[in-house]
């Protein structure tokens, strides 16, 4: 089993997207993939096929075989759950608590019949950042060619190493570009400047900036099911090619 968390400095880049249409991708490549939605806005489920106001899931039940949901696109997941603020509070409590929380509980699931777990994550420095990093043995940060997201890179870095610390089965984090767009100039100046100095870190595979991702949530379908030979669809198998070999299951 490996577990994959799926981070960002900056919201709206793409993390939860990219986590739903990389386990369907791993799905298809006849993978056993599990996604935990780590983050309170519940999203995953849209992207998925369960319905958003479904109230079980992560928050109210943890990580246990009863809260574990097969989405129709091939693979299974746990909701993160439509609950109330006290509810979310207490939970963020408990996972403050312990941040072993979400390690113990997927420990604790049968680790030899899933290959991947996938953990969507909000953006920045949360409690669930923490909870997902102590589970994790690679973290994929997505990050747009803008200046915005590459400030956010260095504080990242340093969560992760923090969160890491003398863990040896960590594997490190990479980068990885999504929404990219060949004609902006400045975004073109970004990437280079991410490859000159995160070079050794970069996914190899940047997900370009694709109108068909939005249409097909809106359709209610995975892109990789709803345009299959789009940019983003063809970019995600990329990944998916690029994550077998380094992250072998
Ligand atoms: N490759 C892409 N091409 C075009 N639009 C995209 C692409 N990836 C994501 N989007 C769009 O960007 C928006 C944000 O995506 P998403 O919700 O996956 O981001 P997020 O990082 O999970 O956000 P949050 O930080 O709020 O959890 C959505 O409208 C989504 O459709
Ligand atoms: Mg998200």
């Amino acid at each position: 089993m490996q577990v994959i968390a799926l981070v960002s400095g900056k919201g709206g880049v793409g993390k939860t997207t990219v986590t739903a249409n990389l386990a369907i991708a791993l799905g298809q490549h006849r993978k056993r993939v599990l996604v935990i939605d780590l983050d309170p806005q519940n999203a995953v489920s849209i992207h998925l096929g369960l319905d958003p106001n479904e109230i079980a899931g992560l928050a109210r039940e943890g990580i246990s075989p009863e809260s574990v949901f097969e989405s129709p696109f091939g693979v299974n997941f746990i909701p993160f759950g439509n609950v109330a603020d006290d509810e979310l509070a207490e939970f963020e409590a408990v996972l403050r608590s312990d941040p072993n929380f979400i390690h113990k509980g997927l420990m604790a699931l049968d680790p030899k019949q899933i290959d991947y777990v996938l953990i969507d994550t909000p953006p920045g420095a949360t409690v669930f950042l923490k909870q997902a990093l102590y589970a994790a043995q690679k973290a994929i940060a997505v990050v747009l060619a803008d200046a915005a997201s590459f400030t956010t890179i260095p504080k990242l870095l340093s969560l992760t190493a923090e969160h890491t610390s003398g863990r040896s089965e960590f594997n490190g984090l990479n980068l990885l570009v999504n929404q990219m767009t060949e004609k902006s100039v400045l975004g073109q100046q970004v990437r280079a400047a991410l490859y000159d100095n995160y070079a050794h870190i970069m996914v190899p595979v940047a997900i370009h900036k694709d109108a068909s991702v939005a249409e097909a949530l809106a359709y209610e379908r995975p892109v990789l099911q709803y345009n299959p030979t789009g940019k983003a669809s063809l970019d995600i198998n990329d990944l998916v090619d690029w994550l077998l070999i380094h992250c072998e299951a």
